[in-house]
């Protein structure tokens, strides 16, 4: 399995094996892969000629060091997992500097206010460090088709929007949700919970999928004063947001419209760890 460190020795192997025709899958990640990240590369992998891999945790989109400093770094188990995949996967593991160039900062976006929804309102900063990063592995990778989780949907629609603003000819696929058998979303954090904790957390997304019925015949005023009582009821889950809104502007929805798509948007801390999820409502 090919792993590269420098962008230009990537995008210089990239350039010698592509023609006009060749398909280039893309997954970006922040690697402590699992089963969900394996979902992209598998969904990559059946439907491209190459895949390649990015394993980078972004310094610009934490606004929080101590989740930085705590993010699983673990490459030597990624490499493995990878290759239960495929071993024709290239990886593109690079060091700080190589993406910074000795300048730790983000480009600023106007990604038409989907930046300032739920994610945004909690993360400052955040989707500017991500629109950083992923255009620059786009300039680097020049994917024809790139994976994104569902598990993200805010950066799903907002990569989909940088994509059109920058005029970046690659295709976004949005890849459903990974789960634990509990039905907890799969995520590098999980990592750090205890199993206790584990066991606990399956109450987000039993939380959301009752929030889905009860939006049938609720507002989501309503339902968010429940998900509010239901999640606190636990000692150490801490509710931060539950968020109705519509699917494609994230824009939260006050009253329902026949013609429109929603989702339910949920975020929870479990002690310090910080947990999302999220489920379409129609
Ligand atoms: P990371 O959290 O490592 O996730 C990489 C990709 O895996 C994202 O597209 C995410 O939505 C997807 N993913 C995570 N958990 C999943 C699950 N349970 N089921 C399906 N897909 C899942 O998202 C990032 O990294 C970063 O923001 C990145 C895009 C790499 C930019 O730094």
């Amino acid at each position: 399995m090919l792993v590269f460190n420098k962008q230009v020795e990537i995008a210089a192997h990239l350039t010698a094996i592509s023609n006009s025709k060749t398909t280039i899958g893309f997954v970006p990640t922040m690697g402590a892969l699992h089963q969900g990240h394996l979902s992209l590369l598998k969904e990559s992998n059946l439907n491209n000629d190459f895949t390649v891999v990015s394993i980078f945790v972004n310094p610009t989109q934490f606004n929080n060091s101590e989740d930085l400093s705590n993010y699983p770094r673990t490459l030597e188990k990624d490499l493995e997992k990878i290759k239960t995949v495929s071993d024709k996967i290239i990886v593109y593991a690079p060091a700080v500097d190589d993406i910074y160039q000795g300048k730790t900062v983000s480009q600023h976006f106007d990604f038409d206010g989907l930046e300032n929804q739920m994610e945004g309102q909690f993360r400052p900063g955040h989707f500017d460090g991500v629109g950083t990063i992923v255009k620059c592995l786009f300039e680097i990778v020049k994917p024809t088709n790139a994976y994104f989780g569902e598990k993200d949907f805010q950066q799903l629609q907002i990569i989909k929007k940088l994509v059109e603003k920058f005029k970046i000819p690659v295709n976004v696929v949005g890849c459903p949700i990974f789960r634990e058998p509990n039905g907890l979303a799969m995520s590098s954090r999980n990592e750090r919970l205890s199993e206790k904790e584990k066991q606990d957390a399956a109450i987000i997304y039993k939380t959301i999928l009752q929030a889905r019925i009860k939006f049938e015949t609720n507002s989501a005023t309503a339902i968010t004063h429940w998900v509010d009582k239901k999640i606190n009821s636990i000692p150490s889950f801490k509710l931060e947001y539950f968020q109705i809104a519509e699917e494609i502007t994230l824009r939260p929805c006050l009253r329902k419209k026949n013609n429109k798509k929603y989702r339910a948007f949920i975020a929870v801390f479990v002690n310090k760890i910080r947990l999302i999820d999220t489920i379409s409502l129609n």
